[in-house]
């Protein structure tokens, strides 16, 4: 994963090769013989940080399309404030065919018949298998359209261009992709990644508040657990942020983009395909969330649930004296100020513990549980870490301190 500031950049190589070896034994009882297949696969993904994307004069995304047939997906609120631009952006005689599709889906309705359609749209496009599929959306819109890159002709090529905050910083140049299934959130998916991201914050300026502070929720769970100079500017700058949809103050706006950006990309080149080792820093505020998102019938947003599951894990840590009280507080404290919850009362004890256990049988036998340790570190918890009774405390605490008043969970850090 390589991380690519400006325009100008060769498109990215996928290169394989292929290997056979056999081995032949020749015992007593019987004979055998396996020929064994061994393939590497190199990905390369490109995050190009820009401004004024769809400005014609801005050749980054037709560049990145080049002479390929395209099918440009597009969501109904995105076509709406944006489609006139996204088409006088590609009516130039420079570029190649490229194919529309508005499709019209939401986080209820981010099912795999979603990715089937895009499949069967890009089909009807005429898309080859050297063809991009380019999503301009929120998470909803480049998850399932990096789906369906990944089943259209066994894998075709995808570029997102997130337009939300949660895109930004986390889906819309994340190298996985998922669909809900049978009440299971991001229940079918695949590693899949795009070959380009392309990232400007000034689609922002269209997005629901309730959206960026969603959005903030993901980035203070990175910078919680690995980056204290990110909480820093989010401590000093986080409300201005939110309220200006990052416009303001302009440098910190694009700089916690940035950082939040580099800081995701650093925790995937870990482990990209999330190959044996599964624990993962950014998996901090995952453990509960998909439940709770379920739980609420899609009310709760992604970020909204991360929020409550960073809360609940940053309480669990306090008590078991892994994090002190002063860090704690630093880190409800952003969370409100920004205007996140820190409780859901639709979050039943039993609940929590029966979604641990399914965590588990995800995770590989383990739980992984991240907690803080610090502003900017954290440790790994097993199951046997964590019991009922400690997730009953740590709820009614957590629920405590939400009920206080502002200002009384902690003094602000401006550090
Ligand atoms: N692949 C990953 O690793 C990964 C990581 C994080 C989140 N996700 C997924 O992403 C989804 C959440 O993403 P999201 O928060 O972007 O939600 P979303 O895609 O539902 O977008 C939120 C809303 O904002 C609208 N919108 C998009 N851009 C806009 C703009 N510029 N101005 C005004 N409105 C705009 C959308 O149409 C939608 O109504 C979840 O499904 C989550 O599972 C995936
Ligand atoms: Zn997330």
């Amino acid at each position: 994963v390589t991380e690519t500031k400006g325009t100008a950049v060769a498109p990215p190589t996928t290169a394989t090769n292929g290997r056979v070896s056999s081995s032949a034994q020749l015992a007593p009882s019987g004979a055998k013989d396996t020929l064994r297949f061994s393939s590497e696969l190199r990905r390369t993904h490109e995050v190009t940080i820009t401004r004024d994307l769809l400005h014609p004069g801005n050749p980054a995304l037709r560049e990145r399309i080049g002479d390929r047939r395209a099918l440009v997906v597009l969501t109904p609120s995105v076509k709406r404030l944006y489609g006139r631009r996204v088409l006088e952006y590609f009516a130039g005689e420079a570029t190649a065919a490229v194919e529309f599709m508005v499709l019209e889906r939401s986080e209820a309705s981010k099912s795999l018949d979603a990715a089937v359609e895009v499949c069967e749209r890009a089909a009807a496009a005429g898309l080859r298998r050297t063809s991009p599929i380019v999503a301009i959306g929120g998470g909803v819109c480049t998850d399932v359209c990096g789906l369906a890159a990944m089943l259209h002709r066994r894998g075709g090529p995808h570029v997102k261009v997130p337009t939300t905050l949660v895109g930004l910083i986390d889906a819309g140049i994340a190298t996985k992709n998922a669909v809900n299934h049978l009440g299971t959130k991001s229940a079918l998916g695949s590693f899949h990644p795009p070959e380009h991201s392309l990232l400007d914050i000034a689609f922002l300026a269209t997005l629901p508040r309730r959206h960026v502070v969603n959005g903030m929720a993901e980035i203070i769970k990175l910078a919680v657990v690995s980056d204290a100079e990110l909480f820093a500017l989010l401590a000093r700058d986080g409300v201005a942020l939110v309220e200006s949809r990052f416009a303001a103050p302009a440098p910190v706006g694009a700089e916690v983009v940035r950082r939040s950006v580099a800081g995701m990309l650093g925790e995937l080149a870990r482990n990209p395909f999330e190959v044996g080792d599964l624990r993962r820093r950014v998996d901090f505020g995952h453990t509960f969330s998909p439940h709770i998102e379920v739980a609420s019938g899609h009310s709760i947003l992604h970020g909204e649930a991360v929020a409550l599951d960073v809360a609940l894990s940053s309480q669990i840590a306090r008590e078991l004296g892994l994090l002190s009280e002063d860090d704690l507080d630093r880190v409800l404290c952003l969370m409100r100020e920004v205007g996140l919850s820190l409780v859901w009362p639709g979050m039943s004890v039993d609940a929590l513990w029966s979604t641990l256990r399914a965590v588990v049988e995800h995770r590989d036998g383990d739980l992984h549980l991240v907690v803080p340790t610090a502003i900017g570190a954290c440790a790994y918890l097993g199951i046997d870490a964590i019991s009922p009774a400690l997730l009953r405390t740590s709820a009614e605490r957590l629920a405590r301190r939400s009920a206080a008043r502002p200002g009384t969970l902690g003094r602000r850090s401006r550090t």
